[in-house]
């Protein structure tokens, strides 16, 4: 009896020492951040008081100055190649992008229109159907694909650009990139036609 009290008091102390401990560890971790060398950011992790190194600028003229970029690979959002200051914030109201590269004074702007596929919303209609939720395409089939035509009209969830297309920068890899793109043809290195060949293999 006595030794089986024994032994639940030594588990008791065990299991209450490395809570003890994980406390410690956290201290421990924040310590071993300052070390640093272990990840691209050399420097305390909890301060924005450190020298980057090699800070990544964006060494481009205004639009219209400026070498398009080839693509990382087919069909992948552009970079882009301009200058984007006060372009931002883009908001509900305001978003400079579309000045130039809507499809109707794209053109006149010296700009690439944006890609068809930015016209088209490609989300199926999700509706309730006894007590189950299905996702229905344009000819009211459950779960097969969908594309409807916005003619002139953008498609709202690819309103914020840059979510997609970045600012190209002089920034080097500190980590060697080994992915070698494909391309079918030499025209997809610098346009897109995702919507041609969205259902490629699909359909
Ligand atoms: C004043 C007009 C103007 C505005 C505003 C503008 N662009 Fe551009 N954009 C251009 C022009 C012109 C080019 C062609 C490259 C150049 O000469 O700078 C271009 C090129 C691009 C490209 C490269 C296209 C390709 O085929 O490789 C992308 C992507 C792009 N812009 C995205 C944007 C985004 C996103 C915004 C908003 C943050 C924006 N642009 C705002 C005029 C503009
Ligand atoms: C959800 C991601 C996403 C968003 C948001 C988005 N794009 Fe794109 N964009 C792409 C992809 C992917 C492509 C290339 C494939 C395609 O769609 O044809 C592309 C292509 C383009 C091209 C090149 C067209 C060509 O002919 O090669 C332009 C210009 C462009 N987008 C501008 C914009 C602008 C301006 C906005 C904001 C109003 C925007 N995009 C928002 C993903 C996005």
């Amino acid at each position: 009896m006595y030794k089986k009290i024994f032994l639940i008091s030594v588990l008791f102390a065990v299991v209450l020492f490395t809570a003890c401990k994980s406390e410690e560890g956290k201290e421990g971790d924040k310590q071993e951040t300052k070390v640093g060398g272990t990840a691209l950011r050399n420097g305390d992790l909890f301060s924005e008081d450190i020298d980057l190194g090699d800070k990544a600028i964006v060494d481009a003229n205004a639009p219209g100055q400026n070498e398009m970029g080839e693509r990382a690979f087919e069909n992948a959002p552009p970079t882009i190649p301009h200058k984007t200051d006060g372009f931002f914030p883009i908001t509900q109201k305001n978003n400079a992008c579309l000045t130039c590269h809507l499809p109707s004074v794209a053109k006149a702007m010296g700009a690439t229109p944006m890609a068809p596929s930015h016209f088209v919303n490609y989300r199926p209609e999700i509706k309730k159907v006894g007590g189950k939720v299905k996702a229905y395409s344009d000819d009211n089939k459950s779960n097969s694909t969908t594309a409807k035509d916005l003619g002139e009209n953008l498609n709202k969830a690819r309103y914020n650009c840059e979510q997609c297309h970045v600012t190209q920068t002089n920034a080097t890899l500190d980590v060697k990139n080994n992915f070698k793109a494909e391309f079918r043809n030499e025209n997809a290195k610098k346009k897109s036609n995702l919507k041609d060949v969205i259902t490629e293999g699909v359909k």
